[in-house]
């Protein structure tokens, strides 16, 4: 795979940098859960599913450094600190539980079997990862049909994820069948995961890219240019709102406004049905610096005052369809979403 995302090695966690995304491609070990959780809240990964297997691998090295008689109580420091690191993604709370199913049900048979299946199931989070995003990918690939210039904001491409992407997954498996697809991505103010990432995800895969301000959407949809969105998601609500990066919102509306089918593209992990909406999902609220600030310089008198949410929320009416790797969800969602759970 031509991205490595994050990997399992020799008892470490490998993970590229994504802050230095696009002019430098720097790996970083980790050997200490604590710096996992660092990693995780300073973006060096980023996007639901990789934080969520970030996460899992960030519980197993935590576990492999304990001593035999604080076991139980280090554990739990471990599974608190990484649950504190980001709030929107549940993805994030999925794997912890996950991880802490294994370690509930096997902490009789001894410590060096705890670890070695904490680990094991780490890196089957990661797998399954990547196994889900290629069946979401063709399931959406079909659902999106004959549609060829599809827009899509920050990044949800093989760096949010183990590898091969959500919304990105939908537009490798329409390549990959042949499709002609060209992808128009906003930059994504104020991080720029769409300009930094997702364009040099994109470029690398020789997929059609054209990069936008988030100011743009607009212009295009009256021009008419957008057959589709699709974007990925950090949070499916029981009633079908999701969350995702900032500004998506205004994409759905401007989507409704022009016909424009809006797609979200998540796994089955991304849904929380004890979330009744989008009002309960917390969202984060990050440090006014990547607003006032690019690479370092100011942009803004100092001093002033600076709002930034990282994520916000799209109400269920805006939202065309939820592709999963187990099927395509459509309205009325609160019904849907629950059954298609259900038989997961
Ligand atoms: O703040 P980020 O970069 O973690 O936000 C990422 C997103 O909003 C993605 O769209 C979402 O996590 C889906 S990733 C497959």
């Amino acid at each position: 795979m031509a991205v490595r995302t994050i990997q399992w090695k020799n008892n470490r966690v490998v993970m590229l940098d994504q802050r230095l995304l696009p002019a430098k491609e720097i790996y970083r070990v980790y050997r200490e859960y604590s710096q996992v959780a660092q990693a995780i809240r300073d973006m060096v990964i980023r996007g639901a599913p990789a934080i969520g297997v970030a996460a899992a691998m960030g519980v197993a090295l935590g576990a492999l450094w304990v001593k035999g008689k604080n076991f139980d109580r280090e554990i739990e420091r471990v599974f608190a600190n990484l649950g504190k690191t980001r709030p929107t993604a549940v993805n994030l709370f999925w794997a912890l539980e996950r991880m802490r199913k294994v370690y509930s049900e096997h902490r009789g048979e001894g410590i060096e079997t705890v670890k070695r299946l904490l680990k094991e199931e780490a890196v089957k989070i990661y797998d399954e990862d990547i196994s889900t995003n290629r069946q979401l990918g063709k399931i959406g690939a079909r659902l999106l049909g004959n549609a060829s210039r599809v827009l899509t904001h920050c990044n949800a491409g093989a760096l949010a994820t183990a590898g091969y992407g959500t919304a990105l997954g939908v537009i490798r498996a329409m390549k990959e069948a042949g499709k002609n697809v060209e992808v128009f991505v906003n930059e994504t103010r104020p991080f720029l995961q769409g300009a930094r990432l997702t364009a040099w995800e994109l470029k690398k895969d020789k997929i059609p890219v054209t990069l936008l301000t988030d100011s743009m959407v607009g212009y295009l949809m009256q021009k008419d240019k957008v057959d589709a969105v699709v974007v990925g998601c950090d949070r499916v609500a029981a009633n079908g709102d999701i969350a995702n990066k900032i500004g998506t919102y205004g994409i759905a509306v401007l989507a409704q406004r022009h016909h424009v089918p809006f797609y979200v593209a998540a796994p089955t992990s991304s849904i929380d049905l004890k979330c009744p909406s989008g009002a309960e999902i917390p969202i984060e609220q990050r440090n006014p610096r990547e607003v006032s600030h690019i690479f370092n310089r100011p942009i803004a008198p100092r001093g002033v005052r600076v709002l930034n949410p990282a994520f916000d929320i799209t109400h269920h009416d805006l939202v065309s369809a939820i592709i999963t790797e187990g099927g395509v969800i459509t309205p009325p969602l609160q019904q849907n979403l629950r059954s298609h759970v259900h038989h997961q």
